[in-house]
């Protein structure tokens, strides 16, 4: 078998975050999470299945074999599952920067997952190229899905919830540095978990702030969303925090800053930011201009994206 596929994901920035893994084995959040995928950065991934070994080229640079360590288990899973003969070439590329807390290994595994499984000739519906995606990363299930998508606490798979036009808004992605993050995700929250006193208010307050994000969305209520976004990421971070894992570097606090003196002076502007100093703020579209332009003279950002609800995991060239 010597298939061959290509495909496109984008990044997603969760509203309500997964933060912290269920015990026992297996790739299971702790607490539901609420994404919104992100068109205006993407992954595009080549798999080809006939190789002597896998191989991992991200960004022109062979992966050394400790850093492709998840990419091979999925690789070597969809391998068992097919019967496809030999290993697999990977060539993947990101248009943002990579693993500095901008969901590159969920657009990764997302797009990883659908090119590995339909280059293998295997035609499972996005359900189970999501529940593959995220036992590589939890985040990636939900970039297989387009629009504003749910990971609940337990599932295999993320589900999508509303399509992108349920909530017209604009994620503004503030560029704090382009280097990669100090802990991984997965690191971060297992120190967080095993280390910081407020690991367990964390785990209790996420469930209902996602609860009323959920509701807030589907109510199509921008303000209330955003509200709850910042509280869902300002806990997720104070709790990591106080277990001494800090993401944060000083234009991450001068964004925060703007964010809420753009609020004091009446534009509806909120902010999430997830395992890195990236600060991400949620704007409605007729607004997004002008925040741009302010988050752009904040000190120590150095570009700020624009992104936008979008689709999900999909073949380059089909729907
Ligand atoms: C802060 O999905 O990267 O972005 O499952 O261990 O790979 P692993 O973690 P990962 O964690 C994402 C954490 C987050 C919040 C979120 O995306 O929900």
């Amino acid at each position: 078998m010597s298939g061959e596929a290509v495909a496109i994901a984008h990044p997603n920035v969760a509203l309500s975050k997964y933060w912290g893994k269920r015990e026992g084995p297996g790739n299971f959040p702790a607490v539901p999470s609420l994404s919104v995928t992100l068109a205006g950065l993407q992954t595009r991934t080549r798999v080809r299945w006939g190789a002597p070994a896998h191989r991992v080229v991200l960004g022109g640079r062979e992966l050394e074999p400790a850093e492709s360590a998840r990419a091979r288990a999925l690789l070597d899973y969809v391998r068992t599952s097919s019967g496809a003969f030999g290993h697999a070439e990977v060539e993947s590329r990101n248009d943002f920067p990579t693993s500095s807390g901008l969901a590159s290994s969920a657009s990764g595994f997302a797009a990883l997952a659908l090119a590995a499984v339909r280059a293998a000739g295997l035609d499972w519906d996005a359900s189970r190229v999501s529940d593959l995606a995220r036992s590589a990363s939890a985040s990636a299930a939900r970039s297989v899905f387009g629009g504003y998508v749910e990971l609940p606490v337990g599932a295999q798979s993320a589900r999508p919830l509303a399509p992108a036009s349920q909530l017209p808004l604009v994620v503004l992605v503030c560029v704090t540095t382009e280097a990669p993050k100090a802990v991984g995700s997965t690191d971060g929250m297992r120190a967080t978990m095993e280390r910081s006193p407020y690991a367990r208010a964390w785990l209790e307050e996420a469930p209902k702030i996602h609860a009323g994000l959920r509701e807030a969305l589907l109510a199509g209520d921008f303000a209330r969303v955003g509200e709850l976004a910042e509280r869902s990421a300002l806990a997720m971070h104070a709790s990591a925090i106080a277990a001494g894992v800090t993401y944060w570097n000083g234009a991450t606090i001068a964004a925060l800053a703007a964010v809420r003196a753009l609020r004091d002076a009446g534009t509806p502007a909120y902010a999430t930011i997830d395992a890195g100093p990236h600060v991400k703020v949620l704007v409605r579209p007729a607004d997004a201009a002008r925040v741009r332009d302010t988050m752009k003279s904040v000190a120590g950002v150095s570009r700020v994206l624009e992104a936008h609800p979008g689709e999900g995991a999909r073949l380059e060239g089909k729907p």
